[in-house]
């Protein structure tokens, strides 16, 4: 079973391909969490009325495909996996970690989340994919994303061979540069300092559409009537910054600050 989390799309169009290679079933952990996890800023483990779906037959692998926060596995898809021990206790763990530059250190911390659920840790594929942190970073154009995405996609397929046939497989060592640094010391410091929703805004090229809240994982964005009588999005401080909504946005009038004014909205 395929268990992926994605923002713009990148780790959904791989988890797609790793689908279609290895014949498993597909299970969207952007729905899973949006129909039944609360989750809260600073909690360890993801609070959530059902548990994590997994396959009936305890031999079968579970493959997690997701992006890359801060040099690691996204704290939320952590904090649910966490929260999912009993369900993962005794399997064989994939992780396909999708990434704009780089890695850091992510593999140590996949190893000790299989230790603390009791699972087999089956090893990391890391995949470039186009940049989507338009709040941070320089976004590629369209002819350098789709040079990157065919790149991801031939490696998925060498992936999902390697899985097919139960071997553990291993990250690229070049996209795992500067471990300790960016993944132990970072990492930290990036989510307590840059995640949060208070820069994100809709200018006037907003027409209420709602896709923006339709789309949130973690229903952290509420439409309301701003003073002018209109019918807005507000952004809670529940955010992980998956880029969904500034990214999805099809007017394109979503803003994080001053950071994202003319980049490029990427989603795939
Ligand atoms: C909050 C955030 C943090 C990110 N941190 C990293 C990082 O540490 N290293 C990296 O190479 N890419 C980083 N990226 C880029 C994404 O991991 C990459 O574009 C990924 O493929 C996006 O996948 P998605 O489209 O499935 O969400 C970050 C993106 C976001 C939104
Ligand atoms: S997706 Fe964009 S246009 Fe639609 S409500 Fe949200 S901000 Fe407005
Ligand atoms: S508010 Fe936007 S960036 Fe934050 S979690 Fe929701 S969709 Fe992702």
């Amino acid at each position: 079973m395929i268990h992926y989390f994605s923002g713009s799309g990148n780790s959904r169009h791989l988890a797609k391909v790793l689908a279609r290679e290895t014949g498993q079933k597909l299970f969207s952990l952007n729905r899973f969490m949006k129909n039944n996890c609360n989750f809260h800023k600073g909690r360890t483990l993801l609070d959530c009325t059902t548990v994590l779906p997994v396959p009936t037959d305890e031999t079968e692998p579970l493959i997690f495909v997701h992006p890359t926060y801060g040099w690691r596995q996204p704290r939320l898809v952590t904090s649910l996996l966490a929260a999912n021990a009993q369900q993962l206790q005794g399997r064989k763990l994939y992780f396909v970690a999708t990434a704009g530059s780089g890695f850091g250190g992510s593999e140590k911390f996949l190893r000790r989340l299989c230790q603390d659920v009791a699972a087999e840790y089956m090893g990391l594929a890391t995949i470039l994919m186009p940049e989507n942190y338009t709040a941070m970073f320089a976004i590629p154009d369209e002819a350098e994303a789709e040079h990157l995405i065919e790149g991801g996609q031939e490696k998925v397929e060498e992936v999902s061979r390697a899985i097919s046939s139960g071997q553990l497989i291993k990250p690229d060592p070049d996209l795992c540069k500067f471990p300790f640094l960016l993944s132990s010391v970072i990492n930290p410091l990036f989510y307590s300092f840059f995640v949060r929703s208070s820069a994100f805004y809709a200018d006037d090229k907003c027409d209420s559409c709602r896709v923006c809240e339709l789309i949130c994982p973690l229903n952290n964005i509420k439409m309301k009537i701003n003073k002018n009588g209109n019918l807005r999005p507000q952004w809670n401080d529940n955010c992980t910054h998956c880029m969904a909504c500034i990214n999805h946005c099809p007017t394109k009038a979503i803003e994080y600050g001053r950071a994202s004014r003319g980049k490029r909205r990427y989603y795939i």
